[in-house]
């Protein structure tokens, strides 16, 4: 089974009536990818519509052609969001190239929801509700092969990332990874431990990772934890036997938002933070939220500056989501965009809104300034130099940073050193409303610094 649409087709499958027209288009939009409908193909080779085809040609006919739209359209690249008729997985041939070419993604509804929907249409197998609902139980089971599930959009993107909301117990591998903290808040059995926080990110800790694990080269990883634990074991993970496959368990609000989504895994240097690391992505990430009841609440402010990050970049005020609603919505928005850019060559970077700042504000501060706190400095300067001020009071209303007390020619040598300075010119990541990020060099060094200095007491 494939593990997500990394590379792959997003097929679409489901009942009729479970809105797979209506958010095929909204999910490729997100993924940055073409929609394509088979029974719109079918109905352009055919000149004529599904419902004509059934009445003068009959449903074999229809079958067919159906089959033959979707393997053509499964075979071709780049990656697509593709639909699929109700009745097409009946197909042995479409089934192998969906196995072959898509993640797929089963769009989830009861019979009633779908009849409620369909019926009235004249679409020719919505005509009797009971044959409607015999026809509903006959497929459902094809429907349950797929390779995810969901019942909205955040959820099919979710599936689509490899992001599942399940219980942590679910997460099963060949070793864990936690630190001792979190293995005993939350019972983590037979554990390689490694030391808490930013202090797991070193190349000695992977070191002894790598010397003691006994893994197959088809072994799975387990890391459980924050961040830094789940930076540190992906890592592992990348470089052990040239890449196994592992389970990212974040236990932090700022890793069920951000750091255990997209495959950026690394350690860090006396240099520097996250010098050293590799695109890896995890097999599954299994989020539960209720790891966060034992977060203490400065972690927790840490991981709340990300997600109002990720509203403003969203252009929605996620942070008054209750906890599950924030993280399920967080996770969405940046899975989509990892999924679309898994390398960072263009839209991945508007993650960083805020960063350049929040990077600059850490390193002077010798990394003693918590980074959640950084980041709320951070995009403070960034909505200001957008021309934002209400959006910055907002953050200040919720996030309530107090400046920092650190050098100010340090901090501001840090932000020109920051790896998004290029060619002399510093790359910022603006908005040019909420909801619309961009990225400039147009901003003169003494306004960046001039942002930069309000930031610190
Ligand atoms: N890879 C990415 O895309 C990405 C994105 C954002 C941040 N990061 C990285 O993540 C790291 C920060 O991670 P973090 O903010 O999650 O913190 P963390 O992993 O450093 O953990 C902080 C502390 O929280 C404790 N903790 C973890 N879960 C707990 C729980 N459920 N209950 C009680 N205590 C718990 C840990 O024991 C630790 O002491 C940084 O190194 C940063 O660079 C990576
Ligand atoms: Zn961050």
């Amino acid at each position: 089974m494939a593990a997500n649409a990394l590379d792959r087709h997003l097929a679409l499958v489901g009942f009729m009536g479970a809105g797979k027209s209506t958010l095929g288009p909204l999910l490729a939009e997100r993924l940055g990818r073409e929609f394509v409908s088979v029974d719109v193909v079918v109905e352009a080779r055919a000149e004529a519509s599904v419902t004509e085809i059934f009445e003068s040609h009959g449903e074999a006919e229809f079958r067919a052609l159906e089959e033959q739209a979707a393997v053509d359209m499964l075979a071709r690249r780049p990656p697509a969001v593709v639909e699929l008729g109700g009745g097409a997985l009946g197909s042995g041939r479409t089934r192998r190239a969906l196995a072959e070419h898509a993640f797929t993604v089963h769009l989830a509804t009861s019979p009633d929801e779908a009849w409620t929907r369909v019926s009235g249409s004249g679409r020719p197998r919505a005509r009797d509700a009971e044959a409607f609902r015999a026809l509903y139980e006959e497929r459902l089971p094809l429907y349950e092969e797929a390779d995810g599930r969901a019942r909205d959009l955040e959820g099919a993107i979710l599936a689509a990332a490899g992001v599942h909301f399940a219980p942590f117990g679910d997460a099963r591998g060949d070793a864990v990874v936690a630190d001792a903290h979190v293995a005993e808040l939350h019972s983590v059995d037979a554990v390689h431990l490694v030391p808490p926080g930013e202090a797991a990110k070193t190349l000695a800790e992977a070191e002894r990772l790598w010397q003691t694990l006994t893994l197959e080269r088809s072994g799975v990883l387990v890391a459980v934890g924050g961040g830094s634990t789940t930076d540190l074991a992906g890592f592992v993970a990348a470089a052990y036997m040239r890449g196994i496959g592992w389970i990212a368990v974040p236990s932090t609000l700022v890793g069920q938002v951000d750091a255990a989504i997209g495959g950026k895994v690394g350690i860090d240097l006396p240099e520097g933070k996250n010098l050293v690391g590799a695109f890896h992505w995890p097999t599954r990430t299994v989020i539960d939220t209720e790891l966060l009841e034992t977060l203490p609440e400065e972690e927790r402010r840490n991981g709340l500056a990300e997600v109002v990050k990720t509203g403003l970049l969203a252009g929605e005020p996620l942070w008054e989501l209750d906890t599950l609603e924030q993280v399920r919505r967080c996770a969405a928005f940046k899975a989509a965009i990892c999924l679309r850019d898994p390398y960072e060559r263009d839209v991945r970077t508007h993650l960083n809104l805020g960063h350049t700042f929040a990077h600059a504000l850490e390193a002077a501060s010798g990394y003693r300034v918590p980074h959640g706190r950084a980041v709320a400095l951070g995009l403070l300067a960034a909505l200001r130099l957008s021309g934002l001020g209400d959006q910055a009071r907002i953050v200040d209303e919720v996030l309530a940073p107090a400046p920092v007390g650190v050098d100010r020619d340090t901090a501001w040598a840090a932000l020109q050193r920051d790896k998004k300075a290029r060619d002399g010119q510093i790359r910022l990541v603006l908005l040019a409303e909420p909801g619309q990020p961009r990225v400039t060099s147009e901003i003169e060094p003494a306004r960046v610094r001039e942002a930069l200095d309000s930031l610190i007491a």
